[in-house]
C-alpha cells in the first residue's frame, strides 16, 4: 500500500510515500530554517505562510522522485496534531482536498505517534523492527515525553514540566550567540570542548519522578556565559569557553536523560526501547544512550539521521499502520494544538 504522508506540524514543509514495509520511495523537506533564524526561533505565522507558499509544490516533487502519479497512491496521511495550529491547518486542509480530489482514503496522524514509528521506516538504511510493548521516548522541540506503549495504547508516564530537550539546546545556542536551529550547533561546537570542563546541575526532580525540567540548566549556562545576573550582553570576563560551555552542557542532558529513561525501565519492567524526534539526531546523546542503556533493555532503537527530524516518511508510516487498522478519518478532520 503506498501512502502519500505530509506534515506540517512546525517548521519543516515535507511530504513523502511509503510503500510496505514500510520502505521510502520518495521524500522531500523543506526546512524554513533560514526564515526564522533571525528571530531565534519559529514564528508562526511566517512559518504557516511559508507551508501554503510550499507545500503543494513539495508534494508534486515528492511524487516526481518516487516517479509516481496521483493514481498509484492507496492513502492520504497527515499530521493533524500536536503543533502549531496554523501550520497543522495548512497540512490537514490540503490533505482532505487532494484525497478529496483523488478519491483516496484520509488519515489522521498524531505527530508523536509517528516519531516513534520512525525507526521502522527502511530508507538509506534498513528499518528496525520493533512490536510493543515498550518504552517509547519523544525528544523534540515541542516534547520531552516517556510512553508506555502498548498494543493499541499509548500512556504517557512523563514528561517535562519546563523547556523541553530541543527547545533546551536552542535556547542555550542563542545565549552562546550560535544562531538557529540550536541543536546540530551545539553538537557541532561541542566537538572542540570538554564536558567536564563546567560543574553545571543536572534536575532529577523527585526521587522516582519520571518527568524532566531543563530550565535551571540553561539558566545555569546563561549565567556562566554572562554572569550572575546575566547583565552582560556577551561573555564576561573568566566565562568558560564555548567549545567547553556547549560540551557541558550536552553532557548534563546526556547524564539527565540516561538517568531518566533507566529510572522508566525500572518502573515499568519493558525491556525495549525506541527513541524519537530531533534530539536524535544528536550522536554524542545517540552512543551515549546505546551505550549506557545496554545493560537495562534488550532493544534500544533509534530512527535513521533522515527520519529523526520532522518527516514526510513517518506520517505515512503511521498512516500506513491506520490504514492497515481501518481506521480512516472523515473530512470533518480538525487540526488539534495538543496531542
Ligand atoms: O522533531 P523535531 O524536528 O521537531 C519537533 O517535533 O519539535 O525536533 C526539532 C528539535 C529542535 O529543537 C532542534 O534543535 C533539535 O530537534 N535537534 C537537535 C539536533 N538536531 C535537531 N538537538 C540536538 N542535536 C542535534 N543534532
Ligand atoms: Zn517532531
Amino acid at each position: 500500500m503506498r501512502v502519500l504522508g505530509i506534515e506540517t506540524s512546525c517548521d519543516e514543509t515535507s511530504a513523502a510515500v511509503v510503500d510496505d514495509g514500510p520502505r521510502l520511495l520518495g521524500q522531500i523537506v523543506l526546512s524554513q530554517a533560514r526564515l526564522h533564524e533571525r528571530y531565534g526561533g519559529v514564528v508562526p505565522e511566517i512559518a504557516c505562510r511559508s507551508h501554503v507558499e510550499n507545500l503543494t509544490t513539495v508534494i508534486e516533487r515528492t511524487l516526481a522522485a518516487a516517479n509516481l502519479r496521483p493514481g498509484d497512491l492507496d492513502a492520504i496521511a497527515v499530521a493533524h496534531r500536536p503543533g502549531l495550529i496554523g501550520a497543522l491547518l495548512v497540512g490537514v486542509c490540503t490533505a482532505k482536498a487532494l484525497a478529496w480530489a483523488w478519491n483516496l482514503p484520509l488519515l489522521a496522524v498524531d505527530h508523536l505517534e509517528a516519531h516513534l514509528e520512525a525507526p521502522r521506516i527502511t530508507g538509506r538504511t534498513q528499518g528496525v523492527a520493533v512490536a510493543p510493548p515498550f518504552l517509547g521516548v519523544v525528544l523534540s522541540g515541542g516534547h520531552t515525553d516517556l510512553y508506555r506503549v502498548e498494543d493499541g495504547a499509548r500512556v504517557c508516564i512523563g514528561a517535562t514540566q519546563d523547556d523541553a530537550v530541543g527547545e533546551a539546546f536552542d535556547k542555550v545556542a542563542t545565549v552562546l550567540g550560535l544562531g538557529y536551529p540550536g541543536g546540530p550547533r551545539i553538537e557541532r561546537e561541542a566537538l572542540a570542548g570538554d564536558p567536564n570542563a563546567v560543574p553545571l546541575p543536572r534536575s532529577l526532580l523527585g526521587r522516582d519522578s519520571l518527568d524532566f525540567s531543563f530550565s535551571g540548566l540553561k539558566t545555569a549556562v546563561l549565567y556562566a556565559w554572562r554572569g550572575p545576573k546575566a547583565l552582560s550582553a556577551g561573555p564576561v570576563d573568566g566565562a568558560p569557553s564555548r567549545p567547553d560551555l556547549a560540551a557541558s552542557f550536552q553532557a548534563a542532558v546526556g547524564d539527565v536523560l540516561v538517568a531518566k529513561v533507566k529510572r522508566a525501565l525500572a518502573h515499568t519492567g519493558l525491556r525495549t526501547v525506541v527513541f524519537g524526534g530531533g534530539v536524535t539526531a544528536n550522536r554524542y546523546l545517540r552512543e551515549r544512550l546505546e551505550r549506557e542503556l545496554a545493560a537495562d533493555a534488550d532493544l534500544v532503537v533509534f530512527p535513521a539521521p533522515e527520519f529523526s527530524t520532522d518527516n514526510g516518511a513517518m506520517i505515512a508510516a503511521m498512516g500506513q499502520r491506520l490504514l492497515r487498522e481501518g481506521r480512516v478519518a472523515n473530512f470533518y478532520l480538525d487540526a488539534e494544538p495538543t496531542s
